[in-house]
C-alpha cells in the first residue's frame, strides 16, 4: 500500500512538472480594424523610434495581435494577406515575437501565438540596450519552404526582403496608430536569434523590430 502511494505521488509530481513546462499557444483577440488616425496622417508622420529615447511601455496581447495581423495577417478569406506576396503564396516570411515570457511564432492561420520556448531570450538576440528593454521584439524570418516553385524561378532571398519591406512598413503604421514606436534593424545577434528561435538551417532572420508603448 505504502509503495503504491509513493508511486502515485511520483506520477503526480512528474505530471505537474510536465504540465508546467509544456508549451502552450496564446489565442490573440480579434485585430482592431477601426479607430486610430487615418492612413495619410500616419504616413505623414511615419518615423523610427529613436535609439537614445526608445519607449518601453507594455504592449497588450490585443495591440500585439493587431500589429502582427497588419504585418502578415489574412484580410480576404483564406488566400488574401495584408501585404503583397509573390504568386499569392502563403507568407514566406514568418514573424516571431520575443517577450519576457517567452519566444512565440505568429500563427496567421489561427491568429495566435505559437509558443517556441518559455525563455526570456531578449538579451540573447541583441546587444542593443534599448532593444533588450523593449517588452516585445518582432523578428522577421525568411521561410523558403513556403516559396514553392517561386524559389526556383526567383532569388528567394530577394523575394523575402521585398516582403519584409512591405511587412515592416505595415508594422510601423499600425504600431503608430496604437501609440507604439518601432524601428527596423538589421543589427542583431545572428547566432542567438538562430538558437533561441530554433530556426532551420535554410531560414534566415531578415530584421528585428523592437516595439514599445509611448
Ligand atoms: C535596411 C535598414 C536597416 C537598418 N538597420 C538598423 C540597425 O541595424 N540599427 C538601427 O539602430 N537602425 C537601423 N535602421 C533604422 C534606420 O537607422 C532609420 O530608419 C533611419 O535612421 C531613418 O529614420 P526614420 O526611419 O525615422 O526615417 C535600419 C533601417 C533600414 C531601412
Amino acid at each position: 500500500m505504502k509503495r503504491m502511494s509513493v508511486f502515485f505521488c511520483a506520477a503526480l509530481l512528474v505530471c505537474t512538472i510536465m504540465a508546467q513546462s509544456a508549451l502552450a499557444d496564446i489565442s490573440l483577440p480579434k485585430p482592431t480594424s477601426t479607430g486610430g488616425d487615418g492612413i495619410f496622417a500616419l504616413i505623414e508622420r511615419r518615423a523610427s523610434g529613436t535609439r537614445g529615447n526608445f519607449p518601453n511601455g507594455d504592449i497588450s496581447d490585443g495591440e500585439l495581435g493587431t500589429i502582427l495581423w497588419a504585418t502578415t495577417g489574412r484580410n480576404r478569406g483564406d488566400t488574401g494577406w495584408t501585404v503583397p506576396l509573390a504568386g499569392g503564396r502563403p507568407p514566406y516570411v514568418k514573424v516571431y515575437a520575443v517577450r519576457r515570457d517567452g519566444v512565440f511564432l505568429y500563427d496567421w492561420k489561427n491568429h495566435a501565438l505559437a509558443e517556441i520556448s518559455k525563455k526570456d531570450a531578449l538579451a540573447d538576440i541583441t546587444g542593443d540596450g534599448f532593444v533588450k528593454s523593449s517588452p516585445v521584439v518582432l523578428v522577421l524570418v525568411s521561410d523558403p519552404s513556403n516559396l514553392g516553385s517561386m524559389a526556383r524561378l526567383n532569388d528567394g532571398n530577394a523575394l523575402a526582403y521585398t516582403a519584409a519591406g512591405a511587412m515592416s512598413q505595415n508594422a510601423y503604421l499600425a504600431a503608430d496608430a496604437l501609440g507604439i514606436s518601432t524601428r527596423y534593424m538589421v543589427s542583431m545577434n545572428v547566432d542567438g536569434v538562430k538558437r533561441e528561435l530554433k530556426l532551420k538551417n535554410d531560414e534566415a532572420a531578415l530584421c528585428i523590430m523592437p516595439l514599445g508603448k509611448r
